[in-house]
């Protein structure tokens, strides 16, 4: 925003830049709110007017066309004569009937949208703001509250299983296990790409039922197994590589290097950990991991995002001979640690 030498009208506009950004999350709200009710999903079947889709939503007249025609000028709708339909890319990730669905993320946003509201107090206090939060098994206290969590963070790697399946040598390995691998995404279309592979997928065994029919919906039952392991509690399995994505940024640095240390332990000589999440720049200066991290912190009691040279550290002391790191995609990194062979 600043510039070097500031004349007035830079500064006029920074101004203007400045408070445009505290109103940002109106737009935000907007979209998760669209999401929430499912808008998307409504006008993925077909073109609708106003009070079609207050009635079929059970919409107030007061606010409605507003927000339709906010979200058409934010690019997320469409509007011909009274008709409203999705912007093609509002269709394609915003319909729930649809594979490309990613709302389930947004889902997720809209709960911590709350959360968000005390930032402030986290700043005084340190603590999380929702206790109970990543309380995994309180979380999972039935199925559909895994199905919805699950279905989260299928949104957040929906980007990333395509990634990781081709930014490491699979070749060089004959099996895998995604550690808190969920309902089994990644691990499937790791697997998919890689028929060579052995693939699992661990994570509590209250999830077993959510993953079995998850690959039975993917065509991928027998071709990923399941292990219903605490990551805490026992022991990792013996496989070429294991997968921690999205995991230590739950978990405070004692914690990382514990699970770091188990995946040491478990690994054959030359076996490989393979680590991603949205971790800061070493230069600190990347908003969106940034923000991303306080979001972990709002939500979790030590967790937090941390830069590639962090995690490269803790895998040194759990005992990994090489690390590296790479981009894995625009929001996630990959720190790879390799065992002594
Ligand atoms: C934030 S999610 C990450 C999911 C996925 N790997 C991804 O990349 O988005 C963390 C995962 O760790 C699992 N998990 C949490 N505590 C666990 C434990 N003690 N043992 C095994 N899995 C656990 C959760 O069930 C959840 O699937």
């Amino acid at each position: 925003m600043p510039t070097e030498n500031p004349t007035a009208t830079d500064i006029t506009k920074d101004v203007a830049a400045v408070v445009e950004l505290g109103r940002r999350f109106y737009a935000s709200k907007a979209l998760l709110s669209g999401a929430e009710i499912g808008l998307f999903t409504l006008l993925a079947k077909g073109p609708a007017t106003e009070p079609e889709i207050r009635d079929q939503l059970g919409l107030h007249q007061r606010a409605t066309r507003d927000f339709l025609d906010a979200l058409v000028g934010l690019g997320l709708l469409e509007r011909e004569g009274d008709q409203y339909r999705n912007s093609p890319a509002a269709d394609f990730s915003l319909d729930e009937a649809k594979p490309s669905y990613r709302g389930g993320l947004l889902k997720l946003l809209n709960w911590q949208y709350a959360i968000w509201g005390d930032l402030t107090k986290l700043l005084r206090t340190g603590e999380r703001q929702q206790p109970s939060a990543y309380d995994f098994k309180q979380l999972y206290s039935n199925p559909e509250a895994i199905r919805r969590f699950m279905a989260a963070m299928d949104g957040a790697t929906a980007s990333i299983a395509p990634a990781l399946a081709h930014a490491f040598d699979w070749s060089t390995v004959t099996s895998f296990v995604d550690v808190g691998g969920g309902r089994g995404s990644v691990a499937a279309e790791i697997a998919k790409a890689h028929p060579h592979l052995r693939g699992g997928c661990l994570d509590l065994p209250s999830v077993e039922p959510i993953f079995d029919e998850h690959m039975n919906r993917l065509g991928m039952t027998g071709r990923v197994g399941f292990h219903g392991v605490d990551f805490f509690a026992d022991d990792l399995p013996t496989v070429d590589a294991l997968i921690f994505g999205h995991v230590l940024h739950d978990w405070d640095d004692l914690r990382r290097l514990t699970l770091l240390r188990k995946a040491h332990d478990a690994l054959p000589a030359g076996g490989q950990v393979l680590i991603y999440d949205a971790m800061i720049d070493d230069e600190r200066r990347d908003p969106g991991t940034l923000l991303m991290s306080l979001s972990m912190q709002l939500i979790t009691p030590g967790g937090s995002e941390y830069t590639a040279a962090d995690c490269r550290s803790w895998l040194a002391r759990a005992g990994f001979a090489e690390t590296s790191a790479k981009k894995l995609t625009a929001s996630d990194t990959l720190v790879i640690g390799r065992k002594s062979a």
